[in-house]
Parts: C-alpha cells; sequence; structure tokens
C-alpha cells in the first residue's frame, strides 16, 4: 500500500500514543503464568500483540476480550501448567525471545516456534544459548534461527553476562529462572529497558538489582493484580519527532510510559533543541519499582543541532534510533550514532534501510559497522521510500514527509499495523 504525506504545517492537538507494545507482550505472558486472572487495561490492540495472546491461548490461556478497547481478562494456566502446542510469533521479536523461556522449564511438553519472512531472519541463539546453559533443549533450523522447538525440561539458576545489552535476553534468563532451582543472575554491559524487572516484583517474585546483576530465584506461583499499560513511548515518538521538525507545532502526548529505560530518544530529543517538558521518570539505578511512571507531555519545535549518541545510550534509545537520523538531517552540523550494531538485526537491518531510505529523501547520511553519521543540511527534498515491511520504517517515512519540500511517498504502509493501527489517523488528527 502506497501512500503519499506531503509537507505539513504545524502539529497541534493532544493525542495518546497505543498502548505500549513491550508492556502489552509481557503483560500477555506473565497474565497466563499466573496463577489468578489478570485483568488489563490499555492493552496494544496491534498485529505483535495480537501475536501474543495468541501464543499463550495456544498454551492454554483463558483470553477475554471485550468491553472496552484494550480491556481484557487473562486466566493462565499458571506457571507449570502450559499445554504443548505450535507457536506463530508472526512479525513479534520480543513474543520469539521471551516465550520460550516459560517453556522451556516444563518438563513433558514440546512447543515448536515459527514466524513470518522477516521473523525467519532474525537469530534465537541470543536466547537458546543461556537457556541450554541452564539445561533446556532446543533444536534450531541452523542452530539459530526459527522455526524451532523447545523441549521442556528441569531448569538449574545459571549466572550469564550478556554478550550485548537486550532486554529480550534479559528477561528471556529472568523468566527462565522463575523455573529453575536456586538463583538466576543476569548481568547487563548496559542498562536496558526493566518492564520484566518491574512486573516481577510487582508479581511477588524476590528480585534484586544491584551493579547491572539482577538475580531471580525459583517461584510456586506469580500474583500479578491488574495491569494498567500506558502509552508507548516508542509509538510518541513519531508523533513527537513530527512536531519537533515542523516549525510552530505544539502537541500533548497524554499518558505516556515515562520510564527513564524507554525515554532515551526524548533526551537525545531535547539536547538537539526540541522544547519538552513534562515529568519524566529520572534515572534511577538499585531498588526496582513495581509501577511503571506515566506523563504527560507537552513538546514544540525549536532550532536543532548534531548530537552524539553512545553505546551506554543506545538501549535506552534502540527503536528510536532511525528518528535521531531524523532529526540530524534537519539539525546543524553532524550527527552522530555508535555502537549500535543491534539495529542490523531489528525487524530488517536498519543501519542499511534507514541510511538507504533516507538517502533517497536527499539526506546526506553515511552507514557505519555500528550506527551512522547524518550531516544536517537544514531540510529533506522528499521522494519514495520503502517500509521493507518494517514498522517504524513506514512511520518514519510519514514523519519525513510532512517535514520535507516535496512530500514523501511510503511503499509499503501498512507495515505500521505491526505497532500502530490508527498512526495515519492519529498523525492526521494533529494536522487537520
Ligand atoms: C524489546 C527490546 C528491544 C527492542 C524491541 C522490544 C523488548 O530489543 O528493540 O523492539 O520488549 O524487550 P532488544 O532487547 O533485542 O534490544
Amino acid at each position: 500500500m502506497k501512500r503519499f504525506f506531503a509537507p505539513s504545517g504545524p502539529l497541534r492537538g493532544t493525542l495518546r500514543a497505543p498502548g505500549d507494545k513491550s508492556l502489552s507482550h509481557r503483560a500477555a505472558l506473565l497474565g497466563a503464568m499466573s496463577a489468578d486472572p489478570v485483568r488489563v487495561t490499555g492493552y496494544l490492540d496491534a498485529a505483535d500483540t495480537r501475536s501474543s495472546l495468541n501464543a499463550v491461548r495456544a498454551c492454554g490461556a483463558l483470553v477475554e476480550e471485550g468491553g472496552e478497547p484494550g480491556s481484557l481478562t487473562i486466566r493462565g494456566p499458571g506457571l507449570r501448567n502450559a499445554i504443548p502446542a505450535d507457536i506463530d510469533v508472526g512479525n513479534a521479536g520480543t513474543l520469539m525471545r521471551l516465550l520460550p523461556a516459560w517453556l522451556a522449564g516444563q518438563p513433558g511438553g514440546a512447543w515448536t516456534f515459527d514466524g513470518d519472512e522477516s521473523i525467519r531472519r532474525r537469530p534465537v541463539d541470543r536466547v537458546a544459548a543461556p537457556l541450554r546453559a541452564m539445561g533446556a533443549r532446543i533444536d534450531a533450523r541452523e542452530d539459530r534461527f526459527a522455526p524451532f522447538t523447545v523441549h521442556g525440561g528441569p531448569l538449574r539458576g545459571t549466572e550469564y553476562e550478556l554478550p550485548v545489552a537486550s532486554a529480550q535476553v534479559k528477561s528471556c534468563v529472568l523468566l527462565a529462572g522463575l523455573l529453575a532451582e536456586g538463583t538466576t543472575t543476569v548481568v547487563e554491559p548496559e542498562p536496558s529497558r526493566d518492564h520484566t524487572e518491574r512486573l516481577l516484583a510487582r508479581a511477588g517474585v524476590q528480585i534484586s538489582r544491584a551493579g547491572g546483576r539482577i538475580s531471580v530465584t525459583c517461584q510456586d506461583e506469580l500474583e500479578l493484580g491488574a495491569l494498567h499499560v500506558p502509552g508507548d513511548p516508542s509509538s510518541a515518538a513519531f508523533h513527537i519527532a513530527a512536531a519537533v521538525l515542523v516549525r510552530g507545532s505544539r502537541i500533548v502526548i497524554a499518558d505516556m510510559n515515562a520510564n527513564w529505560t524507554r525515554t532515551g530518544f526524548i533526551r537525545i530529543a531535547e539536547r538537539m533543541g526540541a522544547v519538552v517538558i513534562g515529568d519524566l521518570e529520572p534515572v534511577r539505578m538499585g531498588e526496582i519499582p513495581t509501577e511503571e511512571p506515566v506523563c504527560e507531555l507537552d513538546v514544540a519545535a525549536g532550532p536543532l543541532v548534531g548530537t552524539v549518541v553512545e553505546a551506554g545510550e543506545v538501549p535506552l534509545a534502540i527503536d528510536e534510533l532511525p528518528l535521531v537520523a531524523l532529526l540530524g538531517c534537519f539539525a546543524e552540523g553532524e550527527t552522530v550514532v555508535r555502537g549500535a550494531a543491534e539495529l542490523r538485526v531489528k525487524e530488517t537491518d536498519r543501519i542499511a534501510t534507514v541510511v538507504d531510505g533516507l538517502r533517497g529523501l536527499g539526506a546526506d547520511i553515511e552507514a557505519t559497522p555500528d550506527g551512522f553519521v547524518v550531516r544536517g543540511d537544514g531540510g529533506l527534498r522528499g521522494g519514495t521510500i520503502a517500509s521493507h515491511g518494517d514498522h517504524r520504517l513506514a512511520m518514519l517515512g510519514a514523519v519525513a514527509g510532512l517535514a520535507s519540500r516535496e512530500g514523501v511517498e511510503v511503499d509499503g504502509m501498512e507495515a505500521a499495523d505491526v505497532s500502530y493501527p490508527g498512526f495515519e489517523r492519529d498523525l492526521a488528527t494533529l494536522t487537520a
């Protein structure tokens, strides 16, 4: 599906971004692992998070939808009663990396995972390695890709040092730790999103964090209670970027997740000159909170200057780095992102697709092995960009169009449905 996004006048208005995708996946999984029913509000209704609901259904959970949009009740089979099944993860990398953890610890069962063409190119050895170290048996195509089968068995606690700061891998090890004998510890090189830790703390799990070491112990059951999923900062980031780029804009993002491990992009945009007012959670290491903080964000455009994003900041803005490249096109001077080789194993190789895509719109941008360098020259001409089936690339193209001189045609706009089905409608309310 092709869509044209014309240069826009100022964006104005208030918007609630759709439910947080990371939290919605975790709500589905932990809901299914809980003994008691878990009522969820604000759940993201998108292709990726529907895959998670279908996956937990296949494993024996009852999911009651209906009533208010985003409201559902999950009645799990509980921590140790998943039913053997074939799991279709669709396009959802988070589901593919987290769900095996729960299943690996259940003796007697086998679960086969598969997904779409993009998911078959994304590595699962990063979770298979720690799970195997805990005693799991996983058979994967070429030892590292879907389709793969998880054979449940007894697990033992381990200490696992993450080779890259990945919240998915960290979460996988922690969830497996709930079913493993003894204590399981993950050591992260840099902080990454900590939703799993917060939810586990909320569910009554003994979990501790100190100096990059996070430990959990074996559990009998989880008691999660009711959960509200606030708006997704990664989805809001597209509207924020549009408001930052189109002069005269002023928008408010309501009910947004303000968790500091998710708001790296907002801090980067502020550093570049964006005017953002909001109660973002301050950086907080150490004790794990049981809540996700929520904020209202007031955003206005401002003249931008280039910036450097180093490795430590990358996990806190990983999904928004394509937008940093876009802001860089409009900034004075150079914008550099380093230490972000992980972008190469996202829904697409996002270093290649973002660099090629923005260059096609007139950007002066170069790929490096672990990031990119953009030389801002006051804007973007416009043209055509292909989404390559990547939701974030499709939305990047739309925002680029609004801020460009000639407009942008996005080829493959339907990809946005993976995380944000109402994206075009929401953007239209701000540009009307
Ligand atoms: C996610 C973690 C990130 C992110 C992905 C969602 C999560 O991946 O890119 O969109 O929900 O844990 P990595 O943990 O692999 O960096």
